[in-house]
């Protein structure tokens, strides 16, 4: 069974993880309107990895005895800069994202919620990857500078970035 804290906790990160995903729509939607495909598609498959992290924690709180509560989720920006400007954005959320996990970890710790903890731990490894593949596309766009040649290439790249499911889908 889990507990209240945790129960209101784990759906304010549903919140957190659906938000996410709606911001980098909102991101694929600013590249595809610039002519972007494949920045446009590295961002959808982006978005497609924060419900796969929102359901995670919907599973969670349904498979302990708890009760999803959805709230409303908020309005993401829908203009940037530069590409540069909206990784750099990526990169700021995703580090936001690492401390609310980590929160939530010393949360499980301090209510000495063992299984919670155990379920934790996936994300934990997920926000190292999450920043560093942020932090790897922005500082190439950093390197590319204004280079039109080098943003298509990248472009071509990013495209290529595919969903993958997870390995065991919930019901
Ligand atoms: Fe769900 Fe990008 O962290």
């Amino acid at each position: 069974m889990l507990n209240e804290k945790i129960e209101a906790a784990f759906n304010g990160q549903i919140n957190a993880e659906m938000y996410s995903a709606y911001l980098y729509l909102s991101m694929s939607a600013y590249f595809a309107a610039t002519g972007m495909a494949g920045f446009a598609n590295w961002m959808r498959v982006q978005a497609q990895e924060e419900m796969v992290h929102a359901m995670k924690f919907f599973d969670h709180i349904s498979e302990r005895g708890g009760r999803v509560a959805l709230k409303a989720i908020d309005g993401p920006p829908t203009e940037w800069d530069s590409p540069v400007a909206a990784f750099e954005h990526v990169y700021e959320h995703e580090r936001k994202v690492t401390g609310l996990i980590n929160g939530l970890v010393d949360l499980a710790i301090e209510e000495k919620d063992h299984a919670s903890r155990s379920f934790l731990q996936w994300f934990v490894d997920e926000q190292v990857e999450e920043e560093d593949s942020a932090s790897t596309v922005l500082d190439r766009l950093k390197l590319i500078g204004d280079s039109g040649n080098g943003l298509f290439m990248m472009d071509r790249e990013l495209g290529q970035r595919v969903f993958t499911p997870p390995a065991e889908p919930k019901t």
